[in-house]
């Protein structure tokens, strides 16, 4: 199918590169004292699509943030040819204050917001006081704008932020009122308007629903510039891409490479899995070889003193062959993720009556009432904006509802899985963090964090430096923690990568308690296999079939 590329700007703009527009050179990149990368180079040219991939907490948005600029090296050279968009993992940490509004923020992809400001700033004036001079300065500044096209890019921002799926009337509110899924739209609007030849994203597709990523994936495939992407996407990385840069990094301690691999996103798996049986036949050999040689050196020491001198050339080789070993590539660390039995509780689990919020004038849901009973699996659906993320704060008492009231069960302890990590709090450590939950001792805490690979010297680490799939694991291994029998998950399985995932999936879809969940991740949806859908903003109640699959990636 022909992408439609109507509603955007950026891949046909006159002065495209054709060059390379990212070149790398001995790279080296820390942080907290680890060395993500020693000496990578390589270079991205116009048309290039790279893949960065990963294990959680390997060091790739560490890596995309000295690509972009935002942090420097250790040493080494990274050459931009042209513009840069960048995408952060973490929109809220983008150093924007709340308080700049969306379009002013899309419109400094180019500049024009200090132009736009100084044009509503005059408006303003005007307004109150149609003097003369008022209208003079005002006409001057509109024409101004008008020569610079910003009435024409106001309109194509308007057009590019529909096509991502955000309602346009949202431009004219401010950043800090936005929602994570429309920060992100918004984050990507503005990196598309500004037309840049280097587009680096770090997870785009998490918070979007199918028909924003079907329309990223259209954009993405039709640019003309240049990508790097970081996803746990699996189709975006099938579908948009030619390259695979895999970041090696085994442990907390090792240094990471990179690997080149030309394709897409399966055939790199191919040939990742044939270099690691080679890899691992090579070790084997070595490995059987040293240990033949030293068999028989160890026989011959001891005997006659001819035997003695081979012994002694044999033992020459075996240390030669050690020095030269290559290592087979470690087992691959699957997490061994388990959920401990909820505790008992009553038969009726959660009681929602007549729910209803708004923010200011905006009803977000009104009058919505069901109830969960033990053992129950809820699946909370709708189309971004329909208030999923409210509902499950509401339920969690994490935000009071308007009016109707939310009643637990009898023995009921729930336990609330936030999409944007809210309850990871900077400059406290991951063991502060499991120690809210109260009830156990440190040993049993960091085997708990252990599960989730967060283990050793971690536990003292700073939460708010935590990797995305770190945070992500430690909010899972605080629920753990909590022994609850009624977890309320918004997004679990975001930022996780595909073992993590997998593994994650697996543990909740076993475990016998109650649960309300919103995701938009089909294979993890299908694992757990909910009863019922709660249709959002609606508030309808309906048993789950398979059919609804294919609903779960659209809302
Ligand atoms: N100040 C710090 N002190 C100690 N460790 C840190 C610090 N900052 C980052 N790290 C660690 O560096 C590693 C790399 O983090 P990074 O965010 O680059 O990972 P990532 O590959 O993007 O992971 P994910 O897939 O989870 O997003 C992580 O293990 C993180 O905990
Ligand atoms: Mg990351």
């Amino acid at each position: 199918m022909a992408p439609d590329l109507g509603n955007r700007v950026g891949a046909g703009r006159p002065g495209w590169l054709t060059g390379a527009v990212l070149i790398v050179r001995d790279l080296v990149v820390e942080v907290g004292g680890k060395t993500i990368v020693d000496g990578a180079t390589f270079q991205v040219r116009a048309g290039d699509k790279v893949g960065l991939v990963g294990r959680n907490g390997a060091g790739k948005t560490t890596l995309f943030r000295a690509l972009g600029g935002a942090t420097a090296p250790r040493s080494g050279q990274i050459r931009r040819e042209g513009g840069t968009g960048y995408l952060s993992q973490d929109p809220r940490q983008d150093a924007v204050p709340d308080d700049t509004s969306c379009l002013a923020h899309v419109l400094s992809g180019r500049g024009l917001d200090v132009a736009a400001e100084r044009l509503e700033k005059l408006r303003i004036a005007l307004e109150e006081d149609p003097s003369e001079r008022n209208i003079a300065r005002f006409s001057t500044a509109q024409e101004q704008f008008e020569n610079a096209e910003g009435y024409a890019a106001e309109s194509e921002v308007r057009k590019l932020v529909d096509g991502l799926g955000l309602r346009s009337d949202r431009l004219d509110l401010t950043l800090g009122a936005l929602s994570g899924g429309e920060r992100r739209r918004l984050e990507l609007a503005r990196i598309l308007f500004a037309g840049s030849d280097l587009l680096l994203l770090d997870e785009p597709t998490n918070h979007l629903d199918a028909d924003a990523r079907d329309w990223l994936l259209r954009f993405l495939r039709a640019y003309r510039g240049a990508l790097l992407v970081i996803s746990h996407d699996l189709d975006l990385l099938d579908e948009a891409i030619t390259r695979v840069l895999h970041l090696d990094r085994e442990g907390e301690d090792a240094t990471g490479e990179l690997v080149e691999y030309r394709g897409t996103y399966s055939q790199y798996l191919t040939a990742r899995e044939r270099d690691e049986e080679r890899q691992a036949k090579l070790a084997e050999r070595q490995e059987s070889e040293i240990r033949r040689l030293s068999t028989l050196a160890d026989k011959m020491r001891g005997q006659s003193a001819k035997r003695a001198r081979i012994a002694k050339s044999l033992d020459k080789r075996v240390s030669r062959l050690a020095d030269d070993k290559v290592e087979g590539p470690a087992a691959r660390r699957r997490l061994d993720l388990r959920f401990p039995p909820p505790p008992p509780s009553g038969r009726t689990v959660l009681t929602a009556t007549e729910l209803w919020k708004s923010y200011g004038e905006l009803d977000v849901f009104s009058d919505v009432s069901f109830d969960v009973g033990r053992g129950e699996r809820l699946l909370i659906m709708g189309l971004n904006g329909a208030g999923k993320t409210t509902l499950l704060k509401v339920l969690a008492g994490q935000l009071q509802p308007d009016l109707g009231e939310v009643e637990l069960g009898h023995q009921v302890s729930a336990g609330y899985y936030a999409q944007e990590h809210e309850g990871i709090v900077d400059g406290r450590s991951l063991l502060d963090h499991m120690r809210e939950q109260a009830g156990l001792g440190d040993e049993q805490l960091r085997a708990l964090m252990g599960m989730f690979g967060l283990s050793g010297d971690k536990a003292f680490q700073d939460a708010g430096t935590l990797s995305g799939g770190e945070k992500t694991k430690l909010a899972l291994a605080q629920l753990v923690a909590g022994r609850h029998n009624l977890l309320l998950l918004d997004e679990p399985t975001n930022n996780l990568d595909p073992m993590s995932r997998t593994a994650t999936g697996e543990a909740l879809a076993s475990w016998p308690g109650t649960m309300v969940v919103v995701s938009h991740d089909v294979e993890f949806v299908e694992a757990l296999a909910p009863d019922r859908v709660l249709m959002m903003p609606e508030g309808q109640l309906d048993y789950f079939s398979p059919d609804a699959l294919e609903l779960v990636a659209l809302a």
